[in-house]
Parts: C-alpha cells; structure tokens; sequence
C-alpha cells in the first residue's frame, strides 16, 4: 500500500508536460549571414508561411512546421534549407525554389533531386 501511495504522489507531483499536433514535417531555414551574405535566408523565413498557407499546409496530417536558425554548418551556397524527416538539403533556395519546395515536395511527397545538395544517410 506504502509503494501505491508513492506511485500516486509521484503522477499527482510530476510536472506536465506541453501538447502539440503532430506533423508531417519539418522545414528549417538558415537566416544567417555566412552562407548567404544579404541574409536572404529572412525574406525566405517568412515566404515560407505565406506558402504553407496558401498550399493548406498549416494544419490536419499533412501539417509543416517552420524554423529558423541561424547556422546549419553549411556556410557558402546559401541560403541553406532542410526538409525532415526526409533529411534532404537545399542549396541556393531562391524564392522560386521555395514555392517548388513546398508544392513538390512537401505537399506532393517528391524532393526535388536536382536542387538537392545532401541527403541524410539512414
Ligand atoms: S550561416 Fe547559413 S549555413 Fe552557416
């Protein structure tokens, strides 16, 4: 009985944990200014929601999240973004890219093998 009510002491005291959707996928774009020295990486950042709006990808099974980070290690060729978990890496994303990115690969499921530069080995 002793062990029971430390069982239910120690659930009654544990700390929540936070809820979130899950997700299909997730784009992180670099915004730093080592491999793309106008920080185009920014403009990107934000065409990203724009088109994951328009491409109904914000929400339901396929749902995308965006991030930003300010270095993924690559630093030349910019500005540098990755897909997981498909671990597929973009070189040079222009905006024109972006939109490629995320109507073929993301909502249509087909990397696009010529834009890519890396690609994570399982
Ligand atoms: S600054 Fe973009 S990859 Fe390092």
């Amino acid at each position: 009985m002793e062990a029971e009510g430390a069982v239910y002491l120690a659930l009654m005291t544990a700390p929540s944990k936070p809820r979130m959707e899950s997700y299909s996928r997730h784009v992180l774009v670099c915004t730093g200014s080592f491999c793309s020295p106008t920080a185009r990486g920014r403009e990107l950042y934000a065409l990203l929601a724009e088109l994951l709006q328009r491409e109904d990808l914000l929400f339901g099974p396929g749902r995308v999240k965006r991030g930003e980070t300010p270095c993924l290690g690559v630093c030349s060729d910019g500005p540098i973004v990755v897909v997981y978990p498909d671990g597929v890496w973009y070189c040079r994303v222009t905006p024109e890219l972006l939109e490629r990115i995320v109507v073929e690969h993301l909502k249509g499921g087909r990397p696009i093998d010529e834009a890519a530069f890396h690609r994570l080995k399982r």
